[in-house]
């Protein structure tokens, strides 16, 4: 913290704590805990001090002196004690004992009914076969992992991306809804869940930071997490949080045999689970469930935005399995968009990190379900114009121009976008949109490759906004994740000459570090001990695994699930690197026969390599790349590739496929030396010939079996 603003607002600040009579020292406590609450948000949240360290401890200090004098003043929201010594302290880091998943999503009747039938024939379950699916309203909340050991609640972590999240214990601990014991719990019990505020809370906590001249947030799924995520356990304390119980991570035993039964047990023990849970049996009753939550949306008192539904077999569940990060086994339903009309007041053009030229509608604020929207996307020049990518007509043709009264809608997270326009209040001097032809940023040539729906700048990283764009992608959750290095520090940092390409953040101690002529500690915003944090946390993510690198490339195309693909086919950075010189060559078939990589990434990968092979070898020197961890090192097909052949009886390919890779495996389309083994079923044809003149194992299904099972 080393900012001076604010201190002109502290000028109580030199009253004496004993001069202080009991109100007025009611009043400066109630005073200190709201600013240090603050400053600690400010510090820690939004990377903006308002207080400097100094006075950020001298005001502790002083609220600790005042607490002495009228110890039955203190308050539960005391910014004594809980806010610890060292302020500078984030949350730790947990990692999840199995990962936190998403849900993929079904906008539609006919979607849900693909999900199920997907089910259906990935299990090899004709249409009749009796199969049973839970529906339940998803909660618009932040989801929280609670661990419990022997009953007793031992940590709390939010989800983070997935794999690793934030310590959050003491907050959970305040919250009514979480048992911090439970009776009749398996040893080892992870229980998930969603965190959330009620309508009536949101309005009473937002009027009453109104008063206090506090942050208001836009919407309870904010404020939950802004409550959730408090440094200061005794402001979430006084935040009223709620908690529903719908899922669970590590057991020692299992819950029950399905997810009804699983939820009742849940129950059972002391968790809030949602009243609107069913079972239904077929698809009509899953769509009646989801109509019939849907018309008690607006009552229920807490924002859902649409249903889950979930197979209730536990063990299909499990031979279902995972997609990446989502279940094969559940959907959410999600409720369709909110929709309102307001004015287009301009189109702006923002280059992204690939050069896309996106068209961003600037709108007169209004209000969609809840939240004020101000911006919206406009997709592409097309869908201005009214066309298709095809050239046929979307809004009949309708196109959109500024001054334009345009119907805005948003679901659920997502940015909200343009769905309509009402030609009847067109201002007269309103003219057709003509988009740019060159780089609003640059000045390069946008061009429009043929069948493209996509103008994009030409000018790579000579570009500044696709130069920026890249390296905050580069520092982005899923990529390098670095504390204290945001969207915001990237681009001061850029603007100022500090990193131009990813390898400048890891010598940026070097170079504006102690002992150096400019430092980062001088830096309005920054101070000695923010400035040593973030050079600590920059060390801390040179070693890295080889997804997040590949990610972080930002190369187009490849996405978190892709890196995650081509980091686990070639295991270190070597090896992809080989590989990356090898297709550039027209040695691609390696890389084409991963499963999920198909000519146009590996097009977008060669590309990519051919223009900046330098910059990203640069980057790579300063870094330790940590080898892709087989995902199941004790399983015998670990870091193998299989090919399956012919006919299989007792599961589908589909479910062969999906166990070998959760086995740790490859699964390969064709026979090449780099195959291990060759699962053929009956009626292998020419792969098995070709896997015995190289010489390469073949078993049969029942062997593959013996040998999935692990026996
Ligand atoms: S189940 C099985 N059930 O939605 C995978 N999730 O979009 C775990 N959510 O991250 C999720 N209500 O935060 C499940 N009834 C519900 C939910 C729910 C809300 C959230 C959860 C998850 C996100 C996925």
């Amino acid at each position: 913290m080393s900012t001076d603003r604010d201190t002109d607002q502290t000028p109580w600040a030199d009253t004496d704590p004993d001069q202080l009579g009991a109100d007025a020292a009611a009043r400066e406590l109630a005073r200190l805990a709201d600013l240090l609450g603050r400053a600690n948000t400010a510090y820690h949240t939004n990377d903006a001090p308002i207080l400097s360290d100094a006075e950020f401890d001298a005001l502790r200090a002083r609220n600790a002196a005042i607490e002495a004098r009228f110890p039955d003043l203190v308050r539960p929201d005391s910014p004594a004690g809980q806010i610890g010594a060292a302020p500078a302290e984030a949350f730790a880091k947990i990692r999840h004992a199995r990962r936190m998943l998403s849900l993929s999503n079904a906008f539609s009747p006919e979607d849900v009914a693909d999900f199920v039938s997907g089910i259906r024939r990935f299990l090899g379950l004709d249409a009749e076969a009796a199969l049973a699916f839970t529906a339940e309203p998803k909660i618009d909340g932040l989801s929280l992992s609670l661990r419990y050991e022997h009953g007793r609640l031992v940590h709390a972590a939010t989800r983070g991306d997935g794999e690793t999240g934030e310590n959050v214990t003491a907050n959970a601990r305040t919250i009514e809804d979480i048992p911090t014991t439970l009776q009749g719990a398996p040893d080892i019990l992870e229980v998930r869940g969603e965190v959330y505020m009620s309508h009536e809370d949101f309005a009473a906590l937002n009027t009453r930071q109104a008063e206090l001249g506090g942050k208001t947030f836009a919407n309870p799924r904010n404020a939950a997490a802004g409550s959730l995520r408090q440094l200061d356990a005794g402001i979430t304390a006084a935040r009223p949080l709620r908690f529903f119980a719908y899922a669970w991570g590590e057991l020692s035993a299992p819950l029950a045999a399905t997810q009804s039964d699983a939820i009742a047990r849940l129950g059972a023990m002391g968790f809030q689970t949602n009243p609107h849970f069913r079972r239904c049996e077929s698809v009509a009753q899953m769509l009646d469930t989801y109509a019939g939550i849907e018309a008690q949306r607006a009552s229920l008192g807490y924002d859902i935005d649409g249903v889950v539904y979930k197979l209730d077999d536990l063990k299909l569940q499990d031979r279902l399995g995972l997609r990446s990060t989502t279940p094969r086994w559940a959907i959410a339903h999600k409720f369709p968009a909110e929709r309102a009309w307001t004015v287009l007041d301009g189109i702006d053009i923002q280059v992204g990190r690939t050069g896309a030229l996106s068209p961003v509608a600037r709108l007169r604020p209004v209000t969609v379900g809840g939240v004020v929207v101000s911006n919206a996307t406009l997709h592409n020049e097309d869908y201005i114009a009214g066309r298709d990518s095809r050239g046929g007509p979307i809004r009949e043709g309708r196109d959109i121009r500024v001054g334009d009264r345009v119907e805005v809608y948003r679901a659920g997270d997502v940015i909200p976008k343009i769905r309509d326009v009402d030609l009847s209040r067109r201002p007269e001097d309103a003219a057709p949109y003509s988009f740019p032809e060159t780089c609003p940023e640059c000045g390069s040539p946008a061009i429009r490759e043929p069948g493209d729906s996509v103008r994009r700048c030409t000018g790579g990283l000579i570009c500044p906004a696709q130069a920026v764009e890249r390296l905050k992608h580069f520092v982005s959750r899923a990529a390098f994740d670095i504390e204290g290095l945001g969207a915001k520090q990237v681009e001061a940092f850029w603007r100022d000459g500090w990193i131009a390409t990813p390898r400048d953040i890891f010598t940026l101690r070097d170079r504006f570090g102690p002992g150096q002529p400019r430092q980062l500690k001088n830096r309005e915003g920054w101070g000695e001990k923010s400035a040593e944090n973030l050079f600590a946390a920059i060390e801390d993510k040179r070693r890295i695994e080889l997804a997040r690198v590949i990610f972080a490339l930002g190369i187009r195309h490849v996405g978190e699930t892709s890196a995650g693909l081509l980091a686990a086919h070639y295991g270190t950075w070597d090896a992809f690197r080989s590989a990356m010189s090898d297709a550039a060559q027209g040695h691609d078939d390696d890389l084409l026969s991963i499963d999920g990589v198909g000519p146009v990434m590996a097009r977008a990968l060669v590309t990519a390599f051919q223009a900046e092979g330098d910059t990203i070898d640069a980057l790579t020197e300063v870094l330790d790349i940590l080898p892709a961890e087989a995902r199941a090192t004790d399983s015998p097909v670990a870091g193998k590739t299989l090919v399956f052949t012919g006919t299989l009886e007792r599961m589908t390919r589909a479910e062969a496929k999906a166990r070998a890779e959760a086995l740790g495996a490859k699964v390969a389309g064709t026979v090449s030396a780099r195959t291990d083994l060759l699962i053929a079923g009956p009626g292998a044809g020419s792969k098995a010939r070709k896997a015995a003149d190289l010489g390469i194992e073949v078993i049969d299904e029942e062997a593959w079996l013996r040998l999935a099972q692990g026996g």
